[in-house]
């Protein structure tokens, strides 16, 4: 399987945001990694990890929005809402028993695109209105980001 490599395409230029996608792509690839290595535990624990990062993403990029007064919030995050579902119910079904590595590789497969269709149709809507507020706040920012992510963030 091959790993997955962050384009410049996909970037956003919002570099916090940017950071934290790129971040997601290496969770898929120690996802695929798990797989390759057919240790079933460290596959259960990466989609873990990969799931908490995202939501926390998610949660971040919200605040974002939200304090950049972004009118398709609501839509945005309905989007992010139906994502975690998808998520949830990935993370069932791998648990399940079933065929574990199968059901992976599938989670890893529609992750990525679904993350790189998300950057380039949703999430590029919201660069004008987020940037403008990045440069005003900049405190604001750091503060949201260790409510959001703790310590975590010095490898965000
Ligand atoms: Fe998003």
């Amino acid at each position: 399987m091959e790993m997955y490599e962050w384009t410049a395409d996909l970037n956003l230029g919002i570099e916090v945001i940017d950071a934290q996608h790129r971040q997601i792509v290496q969770y898929i690839n120690d996802l695929t990694r798990a797989i390759s290595s057919e240790d079933v535990d460290d596959v259960f624990d990466v989609m873990e990890r990969l799931r908490d990062y995202t939501l926390d993403h998610f949660a971040f990029e919200e605040q974002l929005m939200n304090q950049a007064g972004y009118v398709l919030l609501s839509a945005h995050q309905m989007v992010h809402r139906r994502f975690e579902d998808k998520i949830a119910r990935m993370q069932e079904e791998l648990t399940s028993g079933r065929d574990p590595f199968g059901i992976a590789r599938r989670v890893r497969t529609s992750l990525m695109a679904w993350l790189i269709q998300h950057i380039r149709h949703e999430d590029v809507d919201y660069v004008p209105v987020v940037k403008k507020v990045l440069k005003r706040e900049e405190s604001w920012i750091n503060s949201s980001l260790k409510r959001i992510f703790g310590n975590s963030t010095s490898n965000a």
